[in-house]
């Protein structure tokens, strides 16, 4: 017994050591637990704790999720000179179990993939093909205002009653990356897309509640976590079967002289033999089909629904944003080309992303090799957090931070300001966002449409809705209902 309290007193006294000797490596942070590291405390809310600390330990301090240290940049100087100044160091992403489950260890698509030559050349063919079927280009336009007619027309069946816009703008948004990426658009009240769309935020959800199994892979080991890694990982499969059997259909009826979509773009380069995407295995098309649809969708929506929430809880920023497009658009469908004649109209949608930035630690990243930021030593293979909220919240540029107000993109004449400093909404460097122009392409002409076609209001006597939001793989507004009232 005597022998065993001696063991096990060395035994601590040995890990106490190796503790320190670990946290010397690493930037400065909090006082972390044995075992759990800071994760009590990031309960209570991951962006607002990192606000906390950032003013204790500075831009760059280290945190520990569990047994792994994770290093979190916050402010515009921090984020910049890492993820631009040194990209290359700084683009890769972790191994995390839960992917490593869902999505193999080779041909990891793009958002999952390590930094290196497979990534590169799989983003490069993406982002060419993404353009090809006019992502972010006019081309695209008239698909995506019909999506936006059809919300309205969804909005108008509502007749001014209380609804939930969750489902509505989630399936007219995924519709614009379905005609990009598969070739086809579904009606609302199509089976196979509500039964997609309910896959996918099964998908979404499962995965979100599976995330202590990336911070503790042996929990695998215990009954009910064994259970969620069970549904991730069932759900994913389903996923999967839809997406590959679309691939599948593609193939037999693939035509190298009439590509269809971004679908039909990767099978080319297979046919062409590109050298580096051939290698890769079949489920890196699926890994990457099935990340524009994710990353496409669930990004976008959210999005809009924190703008929509930030209008009835300002109407008279609602008024002066339908005013504007009464001046310039009339009745007229909403185009891009008309978009700097609505500043004040891009400014709200600008200011709804950063107020509520909908990947508050963007994607997490990984370093590649030593590097030094801000004088602070970050050693190859670190877990890293950029902080993009503090970017949107820091009241050095953004005064009163909480505040909602859009003139804040304003310049003095009322035209839009180019406020890049200190707003980086589609992240940066490297690995910053395949989607950025398609997603404004969409946020503008879907916001437009609805803004044009209707006054949006909270249902009689709701009471001030919460923006605190709730973490899901996108920080997205709690449920709320609104009613549309028809301006014509
Ligand atoms: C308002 C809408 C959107 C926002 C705010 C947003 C934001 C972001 C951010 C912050 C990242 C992480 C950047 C990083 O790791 O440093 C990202 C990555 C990514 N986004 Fe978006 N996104 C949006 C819409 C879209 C759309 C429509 C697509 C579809 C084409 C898309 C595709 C991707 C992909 C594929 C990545 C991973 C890039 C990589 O790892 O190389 N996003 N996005």
């Amino acid at each position: 017994m005597g022998l065993f309290f001696v063991v096990l007193v060395l035994l601590g006294v040995y890990l106490y050591v190796q503790n320190l000797r670990l946290r010397r490596k690493y930037p400065p942070g909090p006082r972390a637990w044995p075992i759990v590291g800071n994760l009590r405390e990031l309960a209570r809310g991951q962006h607002r704790v990192f606000a906390e600390w950032r003013l204790k330990y500075g831009d760059v301090f280290t945190v520990w999720l569990g047994p792994r240290p994770a290093v979190v940049l916050s402010g515009q100087d921090a984020v910049k000179e890492a993820l631009l100044r040194h990209g290359d160091v700084f683009s890769s992403r972790p191994d995390l179990f839960v992917w490593r489950r869902t999505i193999g260890t080779r041909g990891k698509g793009i958002g999952t993939a390590p930094y290196g030559p497979e990534w590169k050349e799989t983003r490069k063919v993406a982002l060419t093909w993404l353009n090809t079927f006019g992502a972010g280009k006019q081309s695209l336009e008239p698909t995506i205002v019909q999506e936006a007619q059809d919300l309205v027309q969804v909005f108008k069946d509502k007749c001014g009653q209380p609804f939930d816009p969750t489902v509505s703008i989630g399936l007219s948004v995924a519709n614009v990356i379905c005609s990009v990426v598969f070739g086809r658009r579904f009606d609302h009240d199509d089976e196979r897309f509500s039964h997609l769309m309910g896959l996918i935020n099964r998908y979404l959800r499962t995965n979100t509640s599976s995330q202590a199994l990336n911070i503790y892979p042996i929990l695998r080991h215990v009954p009910s976590f064994r259970r969620k890694l069970k549904e991730v990982v069932t759900c994913s499969d389903d996923v999967r079967s839809f997406v590959i059997e679309v691939i599948q259909e593609h193939r037999e009826t693939f035509d190298p002289n009439n590509i269809r979509d971004v679908i039909d773009g990767f099978l080319l380069e297979e046919h062409r033999g590109n050298r580096i995407l051939s290698e890769l295995p079949e489920n890196n098309i699926f890994n990457v089909i099935r990340n524009l649809f994710l990353a496409g969708t669930d990004t976008t929506a959210t999005t809009l629904r924190w703008a929509l929430l930030y209008l009835v809880m300002n109407p008279n920023v609602q008024q002066k944003v339908q005013e504007e497009i009464d001046e310039s658009l009339g009745k007229q469908a909403p185009s891009m080309l008309l978009r700097e004649h609505l500043p004040y109209t891009e400014a709200t949608i600008r200011e709804a992303q950063r107020i509520r930035t909908i990947l508050p630690s963007s994607l997490p990243h990984e370093t590649t090799a030593p590097v030094t930021i801000l004088g602070h030593q970050i050693p190859a293979g670190t877990f890293i957090l950029p902080n993009l909220w503090s970017l949107h919240m820091d009241p050095k540029y953004w005064p009163d931070p909480e505040r909602f107000d859009p003139t804040r993109f304003l310049d003095s004449d009322g035209q839009l300001a180019q406020r890049t400093e200190s707003f980086l909404p589609f992240g940066t460097g490297p690995r910053r966002c395949l989607g950025e122009q398609l997603a404004k392409f969409e946020l503008f002409l879907f916001f437009t449409s609805m803004l044009q076609q209707f006054t949006f209001k909270l249902p009689e006597g709701a009471p001030t809705p919460d923006t605190e939001g709730i973490f899901g793989l996108v920080f997205s507004p709690k449920p709320f209902e609104i009613c549309a009232l028809p301006r014509f």
